[in-house]
């Protein structure tokens, strides 16, 4: 399984979904947010959500950031947290303020600050898999990004309908720059660009 996965990501990817976190992240400041961010692959995304939460909410927010993704060799560099120091969408600021510099034998890498880390919990998790309950409570936030255009349109819909019933009602799905769901506008209402609402 690990051989078929397409892995491409990056910090920031489709910054502009970043953008629009922060709002969403404000107007629900005063309850915990519980974010699912699968298909995560090696963490850059997962880190992304967490450095936008401790920038917006500060490093006592009370979020929670389910990481997930199908393949259990990208969740194991995930959950290490350590990048190249060249890594690509991280501005000089941010790596300085939420990352560690490897010295001697480390140089050149970095590793995620605690902060970031005591909000990202990882779990492997298959979207084909039928045991959606085990995910816990709902979600307000989903990343679902660049995954679901590996999926022919009735798996799609079959996922769609699992996220909707995973998340609360008003939640955002943030899905990836060519994914399209406005035929399932019984489940999910266009929001924003590639940002959809659960109905
Ligand atoms: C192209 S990457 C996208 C990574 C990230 N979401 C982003 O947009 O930067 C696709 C990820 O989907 C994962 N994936 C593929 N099929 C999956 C499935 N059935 N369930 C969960 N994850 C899956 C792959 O392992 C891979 O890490």
């Amino acid at each position: 399984m690990n051989c078929l996965t397409t892995n491409l990501t990056a910090f920031f990817r489709e910054e502009h979904h970043f953008h629009a976190l922060v709002e969403d992240l404000r107007a629900r400041a005063s309850k915990p947010i519980r974010i699912w961010c699968n298909a995560a692959s090696t963490g850059e995304e997962p880190y992304s959500l967490a450095m936008t939460v401790v920038e917006t909410l500060g490093t006592s927010a009370q979020a929670k950031i389910l990481c997930s993704d199908i393949d259990t060799k990208v969740l194991a560099t995930a959950s290490r947290g350590v990048y190249t120091a060249d890594a690509r969408g991280l501005s000089p600021e941010r790596l300085k303020r939420h990352f560690m510099r490897g010295t001697a034998k480390n140089e050149g890498f970095i590793r995620v600050k605690p902060e970031l880390s005591r909000l990202v919990e990882f779990r492997t998790f298959n979207l084909m898999s039928t045991s959606w309950s085990a995910l816990g409570d709902p979600f307000d936030i989903v990343f679902c990004r660049n995954v679901m255009i590996y999926f022919d349109n009735p798996t799609q819909r079959k996922v769609l309908e699992r996220t909707h019933a995973a998340m609360k009602p008003g939640g955002l799905l943030y899905v990836g720059h060519s994914e399209n769901f406005t035929d399932s506008r019984d489940l999910f209402r266009l929001r924003g660009k590639t940002i959809y609402e659960r109905v």
